[in-house]
């Protein structure tokens, strides 16, 4: 067998065998086939797809291309993962939520991959916090306060990390195939019994509209049966971002005051409740989802789940004095007010616009070993639907550079009608 004919089978649309698949994978993890040839292929897939056989092997083949976790001696654990989207940080959120309502939360996850955000870059932002640490410690922090939260740095589907990693730097994020393939891989090789995906719909997120967000649950639903893992995917807005910062320091201070109970932005209620809900039901810990709701409002408000926060930080090297006090954290250099230029409601508040955007400033990564800037993003304190006064200050831009802040200001990411 050869990548050459491989990458050349899928370049003219046609279908690729279980071997062929299991060929490449392989090859990529060894490292016997280049960056350039996977670049080729990747590229061939996002273009021709795949057929539901074809998404499956690719997914089995990235989950076994490494250890897969034995979790059993935590019980039942229900995993949550997002496809991904703008100043989405529900993971810092829900998950210390739901492991204080007694669900193991033991998850890998991913760094920001185009102009999405990822929550291992968002707690590395923690001072000291590690997201790198052996199977075993990953497993005990579990055990002994009931969640961890790292990074794809176990020899987990190694196949998707690399994957994962080039895709981000050849154009090839939004594709069916290739997210199933990527997310799946990572839930069946990381040990969870069961799976609440958040699968994201809008101009922030990989599926542009409900209908393919539809289609990618679907594939995902269908991949999780097959593994049997009970997966169940629910479909969230991403046309705007997720509450109001954007950036990874910015985030986190915005999980920690949601977790305080000093705000709680609407669309963010609405997603952990939903998300947590289903949690909790797949886990047996409720009967209905209004329950589900209810229990996750009741350890957000009585500040159990910001307890787990603080455990989760200590227990993984982090400084809790910067959670404690959210001033330590260091902030940019240049940090302009966005002005409204008339009164009005605000229209549109584009994702898509305030992501790459959001890169540009260096909070997200151009090539795979751009290192990003924790404190670069966004403050949007203004959303669609809010009325504004002309001359009020909708939101501010955070950059290191002021250059970068003044050309992001000329963007006029708001719409006002
Ligand atoms: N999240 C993943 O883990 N993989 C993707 O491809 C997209 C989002």
């Amino acid at each position: 067998m050869n990548i050459l004919d491989i990458i050349a089978k899928k370049r003219d649309g046609k279908e690729l065998t279980k071997e062929e698949i299991e060929f490449f994978v392989k090859g990529y993890t060894e490292g016997s086939i280049t960056d350039y040839q996977a670049a080729a292929l990747t590229m061939a897939i996002y273009i021709n797809s795949m057929n539901e056989r074809e998404i499956t092997d690719l997914t089995l083949a990235m989950a076994y291309s490494g250890d897969v976790l034995d979790l059993s001696t935590l019980g039942e654990v229900v995993d949550k993962h997002s496809t991904g989207g703008v100043g989405d940080k529900i993971t810092l959120i829900l998950m210390p939520i739901v492991a204080s309502l007694g669900i193991p939360v033991a998850k890998m996850s991913g760094r920001g991959l185009g102009f999405t955000g990822g929550t291992v870059d968002k707690l590395e932002s923690i001072p000291g916090y590690n997201t790198n640490v052996p199977v075993e410690e990953f497993i005990d922090n579990v055990k002994k306060i009931g969640i961890s939260l790292i990074g794809q740095t176990l020899n987990l589907a190694p196949a998707d990390k690399k994957l994962y990693a080039l895709r981000d730097t050849i154009s090839c994020t939004e594709s069916i195939p290739l997210i199933a393939s990527s997310i799946m891989s990572k839930k069946i090789a990381s040990g969870a019994n069961k799976i609440v995906i958040d699968v994201t719909s809008g101009s922030g997120a990989f599926m542009k509209n409900v209908d393919s967000a539809m289609k990618l649950a679907n594939v995902m639903t269908k991949i999780g049966e097959l593994a049997h893992k009970e997966t169940k995917c629910i479909i969230t807005d991403m046309n705007q971002p997720v509450g109001h910062a954007v950036g990874n320091i910015l985030e986190v201070i915005e999980a920690i005051k949601i977790l305080k109970g000093i705000e709680l932005p609407e669309d963010i209620e609405k997603i952990i409740t939903e998300l947590g809900a289903n949690m909790l039901l797949l886990a047996n810990k409720v009967s209905n989802i209004e329950e589900g709701k209810a229990k996750i409002l009741e350890n957000l408000k009585n500040g159990k789940g910001y307890e787990k926060f603080v455990q989760l930080v200590q227990n993984q090297g982090g400084d809790i004095s910067y959670i404690e006090n959210t001033d330590k954290f260091n902030k940019a250099r240049f940090i302009l007010p966005i002005i409204a230029n008339k009164s009005g409601i605000v229209s549109k508040l584009d994702a898509l616009t305030i992501g790459k955007l959001s890169v540009y400033l260096g909070a997200g990564r151009i090539k795979k070993e751009d290192k990003i800037e924790p404190e670069v993003g966004f403050v949007l304190n203004k959303k669609i639907g809010d009325s504004v006064e002309n001359g009020e200050v909708l939101g501010y831009v955070h950059a290191n550079d002021e250059k970068k802040a003044i050309n992001v200001l000329k963007e006029n990411i708001y719409e006002i009608s």
